[in-house]
């Protein structure tokens, strides 16, 4: 299958990539680049023998996403594109409805006078709202999130869910990611969050390398049971062929109805904060200093997946142990201190 991978460039993008090109696929990326960097196409053809197309494009550009498309035998769209810091999308909600709705609506708009009609949408565990209780399951209902960002991602759902009804055509999926961590095991690819880290597990390596002095960890007196937060962590690379999955579900099922179809990608096991940190040290020796700090708005003190309709549905299932997530994390960071900005990557 040719596939063209949004946002291709970007952590979960770049891991997907590499596993479509391993399992035969041929792959052409589109990306702005606004949170990525070219040299991550460079280092997916390091590890996987092919460099993918790769065109510097934003996908509100509806006209060059057609001619992208037209005619180049692509045969489905994963679309990772989009912004996805929280915080910010609370400080600038135009930006994140700009680039995750209107992104999504120029890209289906694209791929329908394409006739391109297979569709991956990276989705969220978020769009089950504040009040959901865990383990969240897919037949639960859309909920409202606290924040722009969590709307936007429901906000896709729901034109999918529209745009599926209207035209049997489509075959769509939602898969609603848990908590990617980890990188590939060459290190070679892996997280490079700009600025300072939204995300916990940059963090923690970055103060174990010595750029940042301690963790700040939002809140220990949550009702859980060493105050910290709980999260289902699971393994980009696990996350990434959650991907293959459902595109051989969408493809290779013509009697499945159609509609949109919604999977949780997570592995069903909740991990606090502390307990990051305790494996982190225990797996790679290195030191994490952390102080509690005050907790963030908005964050959910436990959630995690019920991961069981993907598993019998797609056949899918997070192989990955948290140790090997931690391990392979640092990996990406020791090679890489400074993420693609690094001149050295010693696994070469
Ligand atoms: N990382 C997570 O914890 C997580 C959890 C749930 C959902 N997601 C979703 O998964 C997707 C990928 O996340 P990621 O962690 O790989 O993020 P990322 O920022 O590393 O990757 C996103 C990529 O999209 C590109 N991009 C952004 N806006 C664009 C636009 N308008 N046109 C073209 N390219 C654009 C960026 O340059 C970047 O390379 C996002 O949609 C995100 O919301 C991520």
């Amino acid at each position: 299958m040719h596939v063209l991978v949004t946002g291709g460039a970007g952590y979960i993008g770049a891991h997907t990539a590499v596993e479509l090109l391993a399992a035969g696929h041929q792959v052409t990326i589109v990306d702005n680049l606004c949170n990525s960097h070219a040299e991550a196409i460079d280092r997916i053809g390091a590890i996987s023998g092919t460099t993918p197309a790769f065109f510097r494009m934003d996908v509100r550009d509806t006209p060059a996403l057609q001619a992208v498309l037209q005619g180049s035998g692509i045969d489905a769209v994963i679309h990772f594109a989009g912004l996805k810091a929280v915080g910010e999308s609370v400080r600038l909600p135009l930006a994140y409805y700009d680039n995750n709705v209107a992104g999504s609506l120029s890209l289906l708009k694209a791929m329908d006078a394409a006739g391109v009609r297979t569709f991956v949408f990276s989705s969220s565990a978020t769009v089950y709202g504040p009040d959901a209780p865990v383990p969240y399951r897919e037949d639960m209902p859309l909920g409202t999130a606290s924040n722009p960002y969590g709307n936007s991602k429901i906000m896709v759902e729901r034109m999918l869910v529209d745009l599926c009804r209207a035209d049997t055509r489509w075959r769509a999926a939602a898969l609603r990611y848990f908590n990617p961590i980890g990188a590939h095991p060459s290190g070679l690819i892996g997280e490079d969050p700009q600025g300072i880290p939204n995300n916990l597990l940059p963090f923690v390596t970055q103060v174990a390398i010595g750029q940042r002095e301690e963790l700040a960890i939002f809140g220990g007196d949550y009702e859980t049971p060493d105050g910290t937060c709980i999260r289902d962590y699971l393994h980009v690379v696990d996350l990434a062929r959650g991907h293959l999955a459902a595109l051989d579900a969408l493809t290779a099922d013509h009697d499945s109805p159609a509609g949109l179809r919604a999977w949780n990608l997570g592995t069903g096991r909740g991990t606090s904060v502390l307990e990051i940190v305790r494996t982190f040290e225990a797996v790679t020796g290195a030191h994490v200093p952390y102080r509690i700090a005050p907790r963030r708005d908005g964050d959910l003190p436990a959630f995690w997946a019920d991961p069981s309709l993907a598993k019998q549905e797609l056949q899918w299932r997070a192989t990955h142990t948290l140790e090997d997530m931690l391990r392979d994390a640092w990996r990406w960071q020791s090679n890489n201190p400074d993420g693609y900005n690094s001149t050295t990557h010693s696994s070469h």
